[in-house]
C-alpha cells in the first residue's frame, strides 16, 4: 500500500489540474454512456406505444428522438478522446519523472552501488518497471474509480428498473468477477515466468552478441544456438499456455453473459405479455446489462494491474531509496587548485564487511611528487586509487588532500582535480575527439591533438581514414588495448588535473612506446602529484619514491636505491624482472 500511495502522490504532485480534467472527461463519457440505453428505450417505447394505439409513426418523430442518441454519442466520443489523451499525458508525465529520477539517482551513486546492481537489472527497472507505472495511471488510477462508479450506478439502475430482473442479472456478476480475477491472477503468475524467461533470453542474447568473437573463436555457435533455442521454446510454451487460459476465460464469460441476457429476455418477455414491463424498458435493461459487463470484466485486469505495479514500484523505490554511502556535507569546501599533497591516515577499507582490501594504510605524498605503487595482484593498489576521488566511502581512517579531509570537500571539485586513468580502459561509442575531450567538451582541436601527442597516439589517429572523427566501436574493438589506454591518457592530460593517478595505464603498450609515453609525460608530471601504479619496473624510472604493497598493507617504501639495499620484497620483484629480462634478451639474441 505504501508503494501505491507513493506512486499516487508522485502522479498527483504538480498535476492536480490535469488529473481533475482527466476525471471530468471520464465522468462525462460515463454519463453519456449511461444515457444511451435510456434514450434507446424511450424511442422504442414511443414507436411501440404509437403502433399499439393504431397511430402511424412519422420518420420525423423518430429522427427527433434519435437525434438525442446521436448527440450523446458525439459527446461520448469527444469525452473518450479527451480522457485517453489526458490520461496518457498524465501517465507519460509520471513515466518521464520516474525515468529521469532513476537515471539521475544512478548517476550519483557510489561504486558500491554499481558493484551490487548489475547493468541488465538496472536497465529492466528503468524501462519495464517504469512502463508498469504508466499502465497503472491509465488503468487503476483513472479507470479504477470510474469502473467502481459505473458498476454501482448501473446496478442501482437495474435493480430500480425491475427488482426481479435486476437480481437475476446481478447474480451472474460475482461469478464473472471472481472468474476473471482468478484468471488474471493465474495469468499474472505466468507473465511473471514469461518476464523471467524473457530476461534470461536477453541475458543470453546480450552475452552472445558482446562475446560473438569469442563464440566464433571457440566454434561454439552450435552450442549457443541450442541454448537460445531452448529458452525461446520455453517462452513460446508459456505464451501458448497464457493464451489458452485467456481464451478459455473469455469464452466462458461470453457464455455467462449470453446466458444472463437470455434469462432476462425470457422473463422480460413474459413480463411484457403480463403488462408489467414495456418493450423499451426491456431493451434498456439488456443494454444496461451490456454496460455492467464492462467494469466486471475489468476487475481482473485491475487486480493484475495493481499487483504488477506494486512489484514494479517496489523494485524502483528499492533503487531510488538506496542512499549513496558517499555523501557530501551540507556546505562542502570547494577545492580550487590544490597543491596536491595526499595523506592517508590509518585507512582500512573492504568492499565487503567480511574482507578487508587494505589495512591500516598510512602514507604522505608531497605536492608535485611522483610515487610509484608496486605489489602483487590484489594487494590493494587500485583500491587506494579509487579511494582518493572518493568513489567508495571509508569507515576507518582519513584521507586528506592538502590537509583537508576529502569528506569535507565537494565531490565535484575533488574529482575535477584528480585525473584517473583506470586499469580497464572504457571508451564511449563516439568519435575519438569526443572521447579525448569527454571531461572538457569546450576544448579545441589543437588542444586535443596536443594531449594526443603527449600520449603518443596522435600519429596513429592521423592514419585512420576519419582521423579524430573515427567513431569508436561499441566494444572499442576497432582499437587495440594499448591504443585505448593512450586515448585515456590523452583524456587525462587534456583535463590537466592537479593530481594524476595512472593505474596500470601502459600495461598494454610495448616497451618502446611506454618509454616514449613516460618521457613525454615527464613534463606533464613535473608540477603535479602523480601516483603510478604498475607491474613494470621501467615505468617507475621517473618516480621519486616507491611504495610496495603486500596483501593490503604497505610492505616497504623509499627510493629505488634504498629499497634495493634493504633486501626486501622490492629487491625480490626487481631480481625476478631482471632475470625475466635477461631471459628475454637471450631469446631475442638466439632469434637473431
Ligand atoms: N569491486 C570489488 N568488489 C569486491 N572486491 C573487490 C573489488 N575490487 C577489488 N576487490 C578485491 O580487493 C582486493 C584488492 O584489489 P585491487 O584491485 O585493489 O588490487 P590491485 O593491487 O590493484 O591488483 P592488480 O595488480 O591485479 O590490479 C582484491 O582482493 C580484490 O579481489
Ligand atoms: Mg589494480
Amino acid at each position: 500500500m505504501q508503494t501505491l500511495s507513493r506512486i499516487i502522490k508522485l502522479t498527483v504532485s504538480g498535476n492536480k489540474t490535469l488529473l481533475i480534467s482527466t476525471y471530468i472527461a471520464t465522468f462525462i463519457s460515463g454519463i453519456a454512456l449511461l444515457l444511451q440505453p435510456y434514450l434507446i428505450g424511450l424511442v422504442i417505447d414511443q414507436v411501440v406505444e404509437s403502433l399499439n394505439r393504431g397511430e402511424s409513426v412519422h420518420v420525423n418523430q423518430i429522427l427527433q428522438s434519435t437525434s438525442l442518441i446521436f448527440i450523446t454519442g458525439l459527446i461520448r466520443g469527444i469525452a473518450v478522446y479527451c480522457q485517453s489523451y489526458l490520461s496518457e499525458k498524465l501517465a507519460q508525465k509520471l513515466a518521464y519523472t520516474m525515468r529521469n529520477k532513476f537515471y539521475d539517482h544512478v548517476q550519483h551513486m557510489d561504486f558500491k552501488f554499481h558493484d551490487e546492481f548489475h547493468t541488465g537489472n538496472l536497465m529492466s527497472r528503468a524501462i519495464t518497471d517504469v512502463e508498469a507505472m504508466r499502465m497503472f495511471v491509465i488503468g487503476a488510477m483513472i479507470r479504477g474509480p470510474y469502473f467502481i462508479l459505473l458498476f454501482s450506478v448501473v446496478s442501482i439502475i437495474l435493480l430500480y428498473n425491475d427488482l426481479l430482473l435486476g437480481i437475476i442479472a446481478m447474480s451472474f456478476m460475482p461469478v464473472i468477477g471472481i472468474m476473471s480475477s482468478y484468471t488474471r491472477l493465474k495469468l499474472s503468475s505466468i507473465w511473471k515466468i514469461v518476464q523471467e524467461q524473457l530476461a534470461h533470453l536477453s541475458v543470453i542474447l546480450q552475452e552472445n552478441l558482446t562475446g560473438m568473437k569469442v563464440v566464433k573463436s571457440f566454434n561454439a555457435q552450435q552450442h549457443e544456438v541450442k541454448k537460445f533455442d531452448l529458452e525461446s521454446f520455453y517462452i513460446s510454451k508459456s505464451m501458448i499456455r497464457a493464451t489458452k487460459i485467456q481464451t478459455r476465460n473469455s469464452s466462458a464469460l461470453e457464455f455467462l453473459y449470453i446466458l444472463s441476457t437470455g434469462l432476462v429476455v425470457v422473463i422480460g418477455a413474459y413480463k411484457i405479455i403480463e403488462g408489467d414491463l414495456t418493450a423499451g424498458q426491456l431493451a434498456q435493461f439488456v443494454f444496461y446489462l451490456g454496460v455492467l459487463a464492462i467494469p466486471v470484466r475489468w476487475i481482473g485486469m485491475l487486480v493484475n494491474n495493481i499487483a504488477r505495479t506494486v512489484s514494479a514500484g517496489t523494485r524502483l523505490f528499492d533503487v531510488l531509496d538506496k542512499k549513496s554511502e558517499v555523501q557530501e556535507l551540507k556546505s562542502p569546501i570547494i577545492l580550487k587548485k590544490p597543491q596536491g599533497e595526499i595523506t592517508f591516515k590509518n585507512v582500512t577499507f573492504g568492499y565487503t564487511e567480511t574482507k578487508q582490501a587494505i589495512k591500516n594504510i598510512s602514507f604522505k605524498i608531497e605536492p608535485g611528487e611522483t610515487v610509484a605503487f608496486l605489489g602483487s595482484p590484489g594487494s590493494g593498489k587500485s583500491t587506494i586509487a579509487q579511494l582518493i576521488p572518493r568513489f567508495y566511502e571509508i569507515k576507518e581512517g582519513q584521507i586528506q588532500i592538502d590537509g583537508l579531509d576529502i569528506k569535507s570537500l565537494s565531490l565535484k571539485s575533488l574529482r575535477n582535480n584528480i585525473g584517473i586513468v583506470r586499469q580497464s580502459p572504457t571508451l564511449f561509442p563516439v568519435s575519438i575527439s569526443e572521447n579525448i575531450a569527454y571531461q572538457d567538451i569546450d576544448s579545441n582541436q589543437s588542444e586535443i591533438e596536443k594531449a594526443a601527442k603527449i600520449a603518443q597516439i596522435h600519429n596513429y589517429i592521423k592514419t585512420l581514414p576519419n582521423a579524430y572523427q573515427t567513431i569508436v566501436n561499441e566494444d572499442g574493438s576497432n582499437l587495440s588495448g594499448g591504443q585505448k589506454q593512450r586515448i585515456m591518457i590523452a583524456r587525462t592530460i587534456l583535463h590537466n588535473p592537479a593530481i594524476l593517478l595512472l593505474d596500470d595505464s601502459t600495461s598494454s603498450v610495448d616497451a618502446t612506446t611506454e618509454e616514449n609515453i613516460i618521457n613525454a609525460m615527464k613534463k606533464v608530471m613535473e608540477n603535479r602529484t602523480s601516483i603510478i601504479i604498475t607491474h613494470r619496473l621501467n615505468t617507475i624510472k621517473n618516480a621519486d619514491r616507491l611504495i610496495i604493497f603486500h596483501e593490503g598493507e604497505i610492505a616497504e617504501e623509499g627510493t629505488h636505491n634504498k629499497l634495493i639495499k634493504s633486501n626486501g620484497l622490492y629487491k625480490e620483484i626487481y631480481n625476478l624482472q631482471m632475470i625475466a629480462d635477461e631471459k628475454n634478451k637471450d631469446i631475442i639474441e638466439s632469434l637473431q
